[in-house]
């Protein structure tokens, strides 16, 4: 098909369906795309050269590499998946006359809207027609009250147009959502205030821009829920080995977990424990999923995981457990169909603000899989069943494209998951990496 997707790619579908038999082998998926993002914005800020190995080579995480090398920052690229980050320090971005183009990306966005809300020049920030719909105000507004000065469209919608030359204070933020990108918009942006700008958060969410800013020596406290640091310090170049990325991984967790007689070794995935709600929620449901060769990479603790094929049951989920997993509740909602009872998901109304309203796409496309579920405003109950063949839309994002794929290893028939271009935003080689594990998936011609 060649018609354009709402995400302005051209648009493209997959045919998925069981392998007929059970999925097996050792894999490993790319690099972590939070790290990814982080690891060449603070490398751009660093003084001296900054070494990444295992970067994402997504197409978010690329358009936040492209994005700096437009503001004076020499990017090379040795080799895939390494980037070498020639950082110009704190106050040497130079501004563009032409727009910032974000793509797809949230954290792109949102991170990038902290570090320009310091510059000395304006800038304008964009992105695709999903991340054009996606609320900035939870940026905006704290970064305002910074000293920050941004213009957003109507409904603080993207574009966005920061001023240059403002001059920013810290401040002491509670946060009213549980977002990683929020809080690293705000640490971001008080590398370049006056006085001490601290986050508080309603639950505790991934921590990488507090680890990260450690690493490059700059002085920061933080705890779960909490972080706070002072501007008027210098960033150091150092390296950075991103590991695999557990929201990747988690697609093959719940497929070993759904199909039958499954042996999956996920290699080397990146365990950071703001990330592994999903493998506290799995083993709940009774998976079987083993950890070995627990090890640290770059400061972040990574492990093998061993998933063999285990019966499911239906479990509560919300609390802290949400933003622990909040990329993986569309994995989530996969094995929930397989499971035995019903599943119930609270305290995730985030997801309504993701690459798409990943409530409503999932319940909608489960249903079209003969799948009943309930829709609640911050979450929904899974009616476990069995699965049938048809079409489902994945609205351009990608982790909803991915989870059907895996909810097809469990269909009596063939599903055809519509605009799945956006795959290649997080998870590049998903196709092959699937194909190689024996799952059944080809481009629709
Ligand atoms: C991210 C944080 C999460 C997550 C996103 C990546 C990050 O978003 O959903 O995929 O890198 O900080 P929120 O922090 O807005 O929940």
């Amino acid at each position: 098909m060649s018609t354009e997707s709402g995400t302005g790619n051209t648009r493209q579908d997959w045919i998925a369906r069981s392998g007929g038999h059970p999925l097996r082998g050792n894999l490993r998926v790319p690099g972590d795309k939070s790290v990814s993002h982080r690891a060449i914005m603070l490398g751009a800020l660093a003084e001296g050269t900054t070494r990444i190995s295992g970067f994402l080579e997504g197409e978010d995480t690329r358009a936040t590499a492209r994005v700096f090398e437009q503001i004076g920052v020499r990017i090379e690229t040795p080799s895939a998946s390494e980037r070498i980050v020639h950082g110009v320090g704190l106050h040497g971005l130079v501004g563009s006359s032409n727009p910032l183009d974000c793509g797809n990306a949230g954290t792109g966005m949102r991170l990038l809207a902290g570090v320009l809300a310091g510059q000395a020049f304006d800038s304008v920030l964009v992105g695709d027609a999903s991340l054009s719909k996606r609320p900035m105000r939870r940026v905006t507004e704290p970064l305002s009250q910074m000293g920050a000065v941004i213009g957003s469209q109507e409904g603080g919608l993207p574009p966005l147009r920061i001023r240059g030359g403002a001059s920013l204070h810290g401040i002491d933020y509670a946060s009213p959502v549980a977002s990683a990108q929020v809080k690293s918009a705000l640490l971001l942006a008080g590398l370049y205030a006056h006085g001490e700008t601290s986050v508080h958060e309603p639950h505790p969410t991934r921590d990488y821009t507090e680890r990260m800013l450690a690493a490059f020596g700059w002085p920061i406290e933080f705890s779960p829920g909490h972080a706070r640091l002072s501007g008027g310090h210098r960033l150091v170049a150092t390296d950075i080995a991103v590991p695999a990325d557990f929201s990747s991984a988690a697609f093959f967790m719940v497929a070993a977990s759904i199909v039958p007689g499954s042996e999956i070794r996920l290699e080397a995935v990146g365990m950071n424990p703001r990330r592994t709600g999903l493998l506290t929620a799995l083993r709940r449901m009774g998976a079987d999923i083993r950890e070995e060769n627990a090890s640290e990479q770059g400061g972040e603790p990574v492990a093998d995981l061993l998933v063999r094929y285990a019966p499911l049951r239906g479990i509560d989920i919300g609390g802290d457990l949400a933003p622990d997993m909040i990329d993986e509740f569309p994995a989530l909602f996969v094995a929930a169909a397989c499971a035995q009872g019903n599943t119930t998901i609270r305290d995730a109304a985030e997801l309504r603000v993701k690459e798409s309203d990943r409530i409503a796409t999932m319940a909608q496309g489960l249903r079209a899989l003969g799948i009943e579920v309930q829709e609640h405003p911050d979450g929904a109950t899974i009616v476990p069943g069995p699965i049938g063949a048809g079409t489902v839309d994945s609205h351009g994002d990608h982790r909803i494209a991915m989870s059907f794929a895996v909810a097809a290893q469990r269909a009596a028939g063939e599903v055809r998951v519509a605009d799945i271009a956006n795959v290649a935003t997080s998870f590049p080689g998903f196709e092959s990496l699937a194909a190689s594990a024996g799952v059944w998936l080809s481009t629709a011609p």
